[in-house]
């Protein structure tokens, strides 16, 4: 089995086979994935099949395993796994809306944590027949984009991050623990490669420092609005076993919801430790 490694698009993204994360992986390719996915910030493992022991142990090729705050959906015997099923984490808003998970706008991951995860790995253990897909959007490449100015400007501004109130796949007891405010830098520097990202959360966004929070949520939706431009995105359309792993200090992504919620669709997620953002 030969690992190869090929470019998902013409910005960044990698595609990995000839590798089996169910076996012991060679260093040589665990080295060469690592750098990789260091590199092009998202990988795709095709054509995985793996148990959760396995899961949680291959993963150890780019780092440790993370405590998530969704309580009610992680996996009693492997709870580093949370168990993302369309037909039964749904929140029902108290506007009587259903709010399929996943849903949200584009953001990274946790950010209601002082060390949010480095990382988050997706495995696809049941895709809908169409419709499902990911996306990726490159905040590195839109935060390059913008003119000196405007990313001093946006530099100086810290963002207060707090759990929402509206899920319901925390529970109290997760929700006291999570629960305290974190402030993080708007723009974030990845510890390896030194560049520069947009780093928010707009659903786990309370305010910036110093702001009113309905000032605060319309900067960043303004802002997302003009640097998501398609030139930074990739949008994953899953295969079956698909494992796809990405860095959350250097992107953001969002789940497309255009699929029956009620055929399911499952996804095995685990978070990867991270730093306190600087
Ligand atoms: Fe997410």
């Amino acid at each position: 089995m030969t690992l190869n490694l090929t470019p998902l698009s013409g910005g960044f993204g990698v595609e990995a086979t000839g590798v089996d994360l169910s076996r012991p992986v060679p260093e040589a390719d665990a080295a060469a994935m690592r750098d990789a996915l260091r590199d092009r910030l998202v990988m795709v493992i095709r054509d995985q099949e793996l148990d959760p022991d396995r899961y949680v142990e291959s993963m150890k090729i780019f780092g440790d395993p993370m405590r998530q705050h969704l309580s009610k959906l992680l996996m009693p015997e492997h709870p580093e796994i949370a168990v993302l099923d369309s037909r039964v984490a749904n929140t029902t808003r108290d506007d009587g809306k259903v709010m399929p998970i996943g849903s949200r706008d584009w953001h990274t991951d946790h950010t209601n944590h002082p060390r949010p995860p480095k990382m988050t790995v997706l495995y696809a253990v049941k895709l809908p027949a169409r419709g499902g897909d990911t996306g990726f959007a490159n905040m590195q490449a839109a935060y390059a984009k913008l003119d000196a100015a405007e990313q001093a400007e946006l530099a100086t501004m810290k963002t207060v991050n707090s759990i929402e109130q509206d899920v319901g796949y925390v529970d109290d007891a997760a929700r006291a623990e999570f629960g305290a405010a974190q402030v993080h830098p708007f723009i974030r520097t990845h510890p390896e490669t030194g560049k520069k990202a947009i780093y928010v959360h707009p659903g786990k966004l309370a305010r910036f420092d110093g702001w009113e929070p309905d000032a605060s949520r319309s900067f960043v939706n303004a802002l997302l609005d003009r640097v998501l431009t398609p030139d930074v995105v990739y949008r994953h359309k899953w295969r079956p076993g698909d494992l796809v792993i990405w860095d959350n200090r250097a992107l953001l992504h969002v789940a497309h919801t255009d699929y029956d919620h009620t055929e399911g669709r499952i996804m095995h997620r685990m978070c990867l430790e991270g730093d306190v953002p600087v």
